[in-house]
């Protein structure tokens, strides 16, 4: 009797054990211990939000419905749940990554950033605001990827303390660099500036993003992710500020705006050719190139497979018109409102995309069907479906 007790005892402790060690997360396994990210809206975790002054008018994107699909209240994220970042982090086992910007700090009143942390600030440029300045466009807010460089250069020295520790630490990060470049065209096209003289300086901001790839790489980087643009066209803000009575402007298949998409692509095109040339200059790093437009592309061609059953241009969140977007409102104040079903939608406020949206941008970064290298993140690891 006492010996079958002992026994069942000893089962049921040893089936805990192995409740208890079988890994929750399979991407346990994955080779980053970190992620570091760099970019603009479509990657920021919170930054904007606590760079914004205390006024007693909140942005418009520290209101309801941002935030409603996941974390059920506004962070900062310009979607109504998870960015890309999110997913990369989840399916690496690595908690959502913070803001630099913020405020929560650990027990010695100090931040630890040794799983990673967010750089990316909505509206945040390529280009320093010197050249903006020059052409006359303002922007708010002033962060561009030099002052994301240099908070990264001001946060080493917390993780560590010397160039071989820095190597050895950096050596096993995932260093997102965008998406980034997308501002230093939106400021401009909604400035009026002409389309031909914004195509003359997308080298000098492909540039830019190469000259920051390299810096990172020379502080230890071995691994880099770099997003291109989305189809800009097929962009509810854009669609909407763009109207146009001539068909021919408009792809058929899909509803995008041709011009702006063709412009989406040369940028790619660009970027493409820089980091083959960087991936030259630096054989033993591994930078890879995350196809954020072909991506994107499937959702504006078959946006019902795909579960977008309201379609993939008009924004969930809005205050009517065509597209669901009027640029004199934005999502968060009256007299807009959310949709019904967020998860229905791939536009969520006119330039951003829903969670289910990005959720579909992560799946084919992790899964390698939108990279040009593998990741090696294990892709079974990435819930599709939570
Ligand atoms: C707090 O953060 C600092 C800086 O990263 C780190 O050295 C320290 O170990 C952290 N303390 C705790 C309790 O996490
Ligand atoms: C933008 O930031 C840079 C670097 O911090 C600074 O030199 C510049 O004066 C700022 N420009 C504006 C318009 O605030
Ligand atoms: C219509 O758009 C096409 C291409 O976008 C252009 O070539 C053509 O000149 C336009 N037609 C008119 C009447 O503006
Ligand atoms: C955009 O919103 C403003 C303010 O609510 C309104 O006056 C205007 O008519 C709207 N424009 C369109 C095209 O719906």
């Amino acid at each position: 009797m006492a010996s079958s007790v002992f026994i069942v005892t000893m089962l049921l402790s040893f089936l805990f054990l192995l409740l208890r060690t079988s890994p929750e997360n399979t991407a346990a396994a994955a080779p980053y211990t970190s992620l570091f990210s760099f970019g603009d809206s479509l990657a920021d975790t919170g930054n904007l939000l606590h760079l914004s002054p205390e006024t007693n008018r909140p942005p418009h994107f520290a209101l309801p419905p941002y935030g409603e699909t996941f974390f059920h209240t506004p962070t900062g994220r310009f979607s109504d749940g998870r960015v890309v970042i999110d997913f990369i982090a989840d399916s690496l086992g690595l908690p959502f990554l913070p803001p630099y910007v913020g405020e929560e700090k650990n027990e010695s009143g100090r931040r630890n950033f040794g799983q990673g942390v967010n750089f990316a600030v909505a509206g945040a440029t390529a280009l320093d605001d010197e050249f903006f300045k020059k052409i006359g466009v303002h922007l708010t807010p002033n962060i561009s990827l030099d002052c994301q460089l240099n908070w990264f250069k001001e946060m080493l020295p917390t993780i560590c303390h010397s160039s071989s520790e820095c190597n050895e630490f950096l050596k096993s990060s995932l260093v997102v660099v965008g998406e980034i470049g997308g501002n230093d065209y939106n400021h401009a096209f909604l400035g009026g500036i002409p389309t031909d003289f914004i195509k003359s300086y997308v080298s000098k901001v492909v540039s830019k993003i190469g000259s920051v790839i390299h810096e990172l790489i020379g502080l230890g980087a071995v691994t880099l992710l770099v997003p291109g643009e989305l189809p800009k066209g097929c962009s509810a803000a854009y669609l909407a500020t763009y109207m146009s009575s001539n068909q021919t402007d408009y792809d058929p298949e899909t509803g995008c705006l041709n011009w702006l998409n063709d412009f989406a692509k040369y940028h790619n095109s660009l970027l493409i050719n820089e980091l083959n040339h960087l991936q030259e200059l630096h054989p033993h790093a591994t930078i890879i190139y995350a196809d954020y437009y072909n991506a994107a592309m499937q959702f504006y061609l078959t946006p019902d497979k795909l579960g977008f059953k309201e379609g993939a241009l008009v924004a969930c969140c809005g205050a009517g018109g065509p597209y669901n977007f009027n640029a004199s409102v934005q999502c968060g104040y009256p007299p807009t409102k959310g949709c019904a079903d967020p998860n229905l939608y791939a536009n969520w406020d006119g330039m951003h995309l829903t969670e289910a949206a990005y959720k579909w941008l992560a799946h084919g970064i992790l899964t390698g069907a939108y990279t040009n290298k593998n990741l090696n993140i294990i892709s079974s690891s990435f819930k599709a479906t939570s």
